[in-house]
């Protein structure tokens, strides 16, 4: 029964794929597509979609139930997205697009979400700074920041972008796993590690889920915990000695490999964009958003410029730097998520800065925090 439907999935994909990929390709591919969409009605079109859908990110059902029930939930998630598109997207700033959550109940995908409030007395910022003070830390970028054709004598410069000054790594995809909060704590210290040593190296998100027992590995984590375990006498291996499963087991930790440790870290003021902004121009910054709506389900590309995402913050990610948008007039953070690079723009997101205090938009400004190499 499932190898026939697998072989009768295949052989539609093989026989309707040319046609497929000629019809449908400009749409699922470009940033435009909930246009071209609204061109394609009817059931046999919406076959086709799933099809196309099924064949681009690799799904394969079990059983005629577990398809049929994948396509519904893929139809009702590409009505939002055109919803959304046509009535909203406009207004908001940024529209949203069929990606590898398309398929995903909300439910489903809101278990990936895996920034967690751990309870634990030690991450409490009094303690933390009592047993380590870092305020006598020097941290001066030997890198010269991109600035704005307009140098203004602000402290705080116009643009700045690591990704540009290749202090961050390729965009990686955490699977199903709510892992987000070792993607984004390594991340951290991958930038770090550049600015101090002046080579990028990839780093072991997998140790972290392991080994850093007071977080819950795929269940959720905190960067400031992450931190903590990199504070002690174990050293972050390379992403490639320690790769990536998507699953938590036991830690295999093995100091001859290990290659980075950290000194501290230190948490920046929360709902200050001024205060983000400075500790930015040192290094990438981990932040957190709440990221449990459709926005982040199915963001495509845009400034996410809304309040309504709320601002409890679920999900782990890693500033990587801000600029303008002289199209629609507004400035932005650059952020580096870890579901994949078909995600959003290339793997990143964009979402508004302004200048008010406070949590920021999906909360964006209320957990910051970076590490400090030795
Ligand atoms: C923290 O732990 C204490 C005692 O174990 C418990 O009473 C409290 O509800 C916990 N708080 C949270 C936010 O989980
Ligand atoms: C807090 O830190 C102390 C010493 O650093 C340690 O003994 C204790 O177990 C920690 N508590 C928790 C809940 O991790
Ligand atoms: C900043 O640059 C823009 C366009 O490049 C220019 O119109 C504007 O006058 C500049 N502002 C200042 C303060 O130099
Ligand atoms: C920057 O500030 C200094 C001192 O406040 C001032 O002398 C200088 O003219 C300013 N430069 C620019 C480009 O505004
Ligand atoms: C530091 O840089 C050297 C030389 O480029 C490189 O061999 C080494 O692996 C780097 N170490 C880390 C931890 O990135």
């Amino acid at each position: 029964m499932h190898v026939q439907m697998k072989i009768l999935l295949a052989s539609i994909m093989m026989i309707s794929g040319v046609a497929v990929i000629l019809m449908f390709s400009l749409s699922w591919n470009q940033k435009d597509q909930g246009q071209q969409l609204l061109l394609l009605t009817g059931e046999r079109k919406q076959e086709l979609e799933f099809l196309n859908f099924i064949a681009q990110h690799g799904r394969s059902y079990e059983t005629k139930e577990e398809y049929e029930f994948r396509f519904d939930v893929f139809l009702q998630n590409v009505e939002k997205i055109l919803s959304f598109n046509l009535f909203q997207s406009a207004e908001k700033g940024f529209d949203l697009a069929v990606n590898q959550y398309t398929d995903w109940t909300n439910q489903e995908y809101s278990r990936i979400l895996g920034f967690k409030k751990v309870n634990n007395t030690n991450s409490s910022k009094e303690q933390r700074n009592q047993n380590k003070p870092n305020s006598h830390i020097n941290f001066e970028s030997k890198f010269d920041i991109t600035r704005d054709r307009n140098q203004s004598n602000n402290s705080i410069f116009d643009v700045i972008n690591w990704v540009d000054k290749g202090a961050v790594t390729t965009v990686k995809d955490q699977g199903n796993c709510g892992s987000c909060w070792a993607f984004s704590a390594v991340g951290a210290v991958e930038g770090a590690n550049f600015i101090r040593n002046n080579s990028l190296q990839e780093f072991s998100v997998q140790q972290l889920l392991d080994c850093s027992k007071q977080n819950a590995g795929c269940n959720g984590g905190l960067m400031s915990l992450a931190y903590q375990y990199l504070e002690g006498s174990q050293k972050l291996e390379t992403w490639s000695d320690y790769p990536y499963l998507g699953y938590a087991q036991k830690c295999l930790y093995d100091n001859i490999l290990g290659q980075v440790s950290i000194l501290g870290y230190t948490d920046v003021q929360p709902n200050d964009p001024d205060a983000l902004a400075q500790a930015l121009m040192k290094q990438p910054i981990s932040v957190a958003v709440e990221s449990d709506s459709l926005y982040f389900q199915f963001y495509n590309t845009g400034v996410i410029q809304d309040i309504t995402c709320g601002n409890e913050v679920d999900h782990a990610v890693l500033l990587v730097g801000y600029g303008h948008d002289y199209l629609q007039g507004v400035d932005y953070w650059i952020v580096k998520n870890s579901w994949g690079p078909r995600w959003g723009e290339d793997g990143y997101f964009r979402i508004l800065k302004d200048s008010i205090k406070g949590p920021g938009i999906c909360g964006i400004l209320t957990e910051p925090s970076y590490p400090i190499l030795i």
